[in-house]
């Protein structure tokens, strides 16, 4: 499974990308907003930073626009996916960008027929939102699970990409049910590490090392 960090923050970024745990980046007008940077300048920086595919996305609303706005921030780095909504005009710009070669994130899915829709558009990534069909009481893995059957079954190359993350439970599920990729917040990777028997654990070799006094160096 790829991991892509759900940020716009480089230094969580940078962090992350040390320990080899940064397949890619994925931002959204919320993040950009809350980096309070320049769209552009903070995604050069990521680019700059990461390797793998940058995420970036679209303000306009209709297709001749998001093309446009597309291809500048294309014009960023090699590694940008441009991110654009689930809408006919997102789909309209989706075809046209992947068909001159180029990645695109298509965002804002909430059903397995939306994801058939991007499939067919020729979506590099598609972008279900399983924390916020959570959140209004729906289930979202049984989204992931759904696209996973219906792109297997008809050998789509898109990928899936588990977005909305917001527990460690989630990344899990996701990894279960075969998503290619997950994107989450710093935090949520961060807390992957923790079990509550790592800790005892190490707390009880640590006072035998000490009671032994056990030296390597
Ligand atoms: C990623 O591409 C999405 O923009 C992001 O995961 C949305 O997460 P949220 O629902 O927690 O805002």
């Amino acid at each position: 499974m790829k991991f892509f960090v759900d940020t716009a923050e480089i230094d969580a970024i940078a962090e992350l990308n040390d320990l080899g745990m940064v397949d890619g980046v994925t931002t959204n007008p919320s993040l950009i907003k809350k980096s309070g940077r320049d769209i552009i300048e903070v995604t050069k920086e990521i680019c700059d930073l990461v390797e793998g595919p940058v995420s970036a996305e679209v303000t306009a609303t209709d297709s001749a626009t998001m093309i446009a706005e597309g291809r500048k921030l294309l014009e960023i780095a090699d590694n940008i996916a441009v991110k654009v909504p689930l809408t006919w005009d997102g789909l309209k710009a989706c075809k046209t960008l992947t068909d001159d070669g180029h990645m695109v994130n298509v965002t804002l899915c909430f059903s397995a027929n939306q994801a058939l829709l991007a499939a067919k558009a020729g979506a590099t990534f598609i972008s279900p939102f399983i924390g916020r069909l959570d959140d209004i009481n729906l289930d979202g893995m049984e989204l992931i699970a759904d696209i996973r059957t219906i792109y297997d079954n008809y050998g789509f190359d898109t990928e899936i990409l588990a977005a909305s993350i917001r527990s460690v439970n989630h990344v899990l599920d996701s990894a279960r049910l075969g998503a290619d990729v997950m994107t989450a917040p710093p935090g949520v990777i961060k807390s992957m590490i923790n079990h509550p028997l790592t800790d005892k654990g190490l707390d009880a070799f640590l006072a035998d090392i000490k009671a032994a006094d056990i030296k390597i160096l």
